[in-house]
C-alpha cells in the first residue's frame, strides 16, 4: 500500500464485522482514493501472465478502488469488466479509468451474489479479497455458519455460471486451502482446483479453478494439501489486513 494514495486511519472499522455492511464501503470509498488489499499486482503478476491470455474477456469482482484492472490492461488484457456493490467505488473507478484513457474497461455497480451477466460469457473471473468479505463473522472456520456457506455458494455458483466452458476463476486470498476446498470442490462445480502462493514471509494464495476440468474421480491430490505453514508475524502485515484476517482463518 502506498500511504500517499490516501489511505487513512479513519477508514478503519471498529470491528471487522463492518466489512459485511455495504454502508461501510460506501463511506469508506467516499474518503479513500486507493487501497490495495493484500498485495499489489507486482507480487503476483508472474502468475497472472501465466494464467490469463491477453485476448481473454475478464470479469473482476469487487474492484473497490484497487488498481488491478489498470495493471491487467497495461499487460494487454483489455476486455475487462469490473464490478462492485458500492456505487461510490464504481463512479470513482469510472472517472479514474476515463482520466487515464482506459475507455475499454467497463465498471458496473453489481452484486456478486446476483451477477447480471449471461451464462458463459467470460474467459476469466478474478477476485482479490472480495470473497473473503463473506467469511467475516463466519464463526468456526472448520464449520462456518450456514449463512456464510449459503452466500459463498451463491457467489461461486454465479461465477461458475458466467464462465465460458473452459474458463478460469482466479481467487486471491488469505483463505487457506483447508478452508476453501470444501466450497471449491462442491459437487455442483465442474472446475479443477489448484493453487500457488506468493508474498514474502507471509503467504497469500492464488487459486486457479478451471471450469470443465475437474478430474472424473475427483480425488484430491494429497501432496497439494501440504500448504506452507503460516507464521503470522503481525509486523509483516498491514494493520488492516491483520484485522481482516483475524476473522477469517483462525487456526
Ligand atoms: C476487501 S475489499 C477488496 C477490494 C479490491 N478487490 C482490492 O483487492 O483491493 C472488498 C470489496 O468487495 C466489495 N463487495 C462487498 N460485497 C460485495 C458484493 N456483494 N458484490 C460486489 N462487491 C462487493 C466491497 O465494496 C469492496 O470493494
Amino acid at each position: 500500500m502506498d500511504p500517499s494514495d490516501g489511505h487513512k486511519c479513519d477508514v478503519l472499522p471498529a470491528t471487522a464485522s463492518a466489512y459485511l455492511d455495504p454502508n461501510y464501503w460506501e463511506q469508506r470509498f467516499a474518503q479513500e482514493e486507493h487501497y490495495e488489499w493484500f498485495k499489489d499486482y507486482s507480487y503476483f503478476r508472474h502468475l497472472i501472465v501465466e494464467y490469463i491470455k491477453p485476448n481473454s474477456s475478464v470479469l473482476e469482482i469487487g474492484c473497490g478502488n484497487s488498481k488491478l484492472c489498470e495493471e491487467l490492461y497495461r499487460d494487454g488484457i483489455t476486455e475487462l469488466t469490473c464490478i462492485d456493490l458500492s456505487s461510490v467505488a464504481v463512479e470513482k473507478m469510472k472517472q479514474r479509468l476515463l482520466s487515464k484513457g482506459y475507455k475499454e474497461i467497463k465498471a458496473l455497480e453489481a452484486d456478486m451474489l446476483d451477477l447480471p451477466f449471461e451464462d458463459e460469457c467470460f474467459d476469466v473471473v478474478i477476485e482479490k479479497g472480495t470473497m473473503d468479505v463473506l467469511f467475516v463473522d463466519s464463526g468456526d472456520p472448520w464449520n462456518p455458519e450456514p449463512v456464510t456457506v449459503s452466500k459463498v455458494m451463491t457467489m461461486l455458483e454465479g461465477v461458475h455460471r458466467v464462465l465460458k466452458p473452459h474458463g478460469i476463476f482466479i481467487s486471491i486470498t488469505f483463505g487457506q486451502p483447508h478452508f476453501r476446498r470444501r466450497f471449491f470442490n462442491a459437487p455442483s462445480f465442474t472446475w479443477s482446483v489448484e493453487w500457488r502462493t506468493f508474498g514474502d514471509g507471509f503467504h497469500y494464495f492464488f487459486y486457479i479453478l478451471r471450469k470443465g476440468e475437474r478430474p472424473s474421480d475427483n480425488i484430491e491430490n494429497t501432496e497439494k494439501i501440504d500448504v506452507p505453514s503460516i507464521s503470522l508475524f503481525h509486523e509483516e502485515l498491514d494493520d488492516e489486513d491483520y484485522l481482516f484476517r483475524t476473522n477469517l482463518d483462525e487456526m
